[in-house]
């Protein structure tokens, strides 16, 4: 680590082990700074850590996204989170991340009770009136598990954010109008990680599915899927399937299952 890069001994003005304990997790590591919460998370499994280790940093100096994008990550402004997922989260790929997506929409709605509701656009960016507020990714470790990085944009102002993302991402407090614990958030998503993960479903179905499907801002629009680095399909979003897919119908009127990609609202949107 270089100067600068400080293991915290607290956090929200406690000892780290408090918050252990009230998570129920075996270690938690804070950071002034580190590059990515990931690739510290992922030493540490590589060093043997239990599932449910956490680290936090109060900035990242190289945060990353989905699809090889950065991920801005100022300091202070937000919650920059990775949590051990055990060898059980592996499989299937699609799962994964969308429940963990769904952990940080009720963590989000949680801490702007009564504001405006928290929607998910698949496979996990967490929305509110139409903007990304938190987002969510998953690194498979193989068969030691799964990296799970959550951001969640807490503090910015609008012109906290870089050009690119102005309009289209906002923060917890620019929504409530109102301050956001950190550690109240963090909370709500380390043990909603802990509840929903300890044992991930292999399928969603019943309550879950209704939930997501409640939260679906992509159902019936029209949308633009980037499929890996060529491929790219167009059509109307059907909602979700049992193993986390999007369901995508086709200019041919055929449904076909999305595993991965990235989305994009074909006209205008935001998303
Ligand atoms: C996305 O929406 O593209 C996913 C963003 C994930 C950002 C989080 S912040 C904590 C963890 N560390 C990282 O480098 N990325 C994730």
């Amino acid at each position: 680590m270089s100067p600068g890069k400080e293991l915290l001994s607290h956090w929200e003005g406690e000892p780290l082990r408090v918050w252990e304990a009230l998570w129920g997790v075996p270690s938690f590591e804070a950071w002034s700074a580190v590059n990515s919460t990931n690739d510290r998370l992922r030493e540490l499994a590589r060093k043997g850590a239990r599932p449910f280790t956490v680290v936090t940093a109060e900035e990242q100096t190289a945060g990353r996204g989905r699809g090889g994008r950065a991920w801005h990550s100022p300091p202070g402004k937000g919650l920059w989170i990775s949590v051990l997922l055990g060898p059980g989260a592996s499989e299937p790929r699609t799962l994964t991340p969308l429940l963990v997506g769904l952990v940080v929409a009720r963590a989000v709605e949680g801490e702007i009770e009564g504001d405006s509701p928290v929607g998910i656009k698949w496979p996990n960016d967490v929305m509110v009136r139409g903007r990304k507020v938190a987002g969510v990714l998953c690194e498979s470790l193989g068969e030691s598990g799964v990296v799970a990085g959550v951001g969640v944009n807490v503090r910015q102002r609008e012109d906290d954010f870089p050009p690119r993302l102005r309009g289209r991402a906002t923060s917890l407090e620019s929504v409530s109008g109102a301050e956001v614990s950190r550690a109240g958030l963090a909370g709500r998503i380390v043990r909603g990680i802990r509840e929903l993960l300890a044992r991930p479903p292999d399928r969603v179905d019943g309550e879950l599915m209704r939930e997501l499907q409640a939260r679906d801002v992509l159902n019936g629009r029209e949308v633009e899927v980037q499929t890996g680095v060529s491929g790219r399909l167009e059509g109307v979003a059907a909602g979700i399937g049992v193993t986390g897919h999007l369901r995508l119908r086709t200019l041919e009127g055929e449904v076909r299952p999305v595993m991965a990609g990235t989305v994009r609202l074909a006209r205008g949107g935001g998303a």
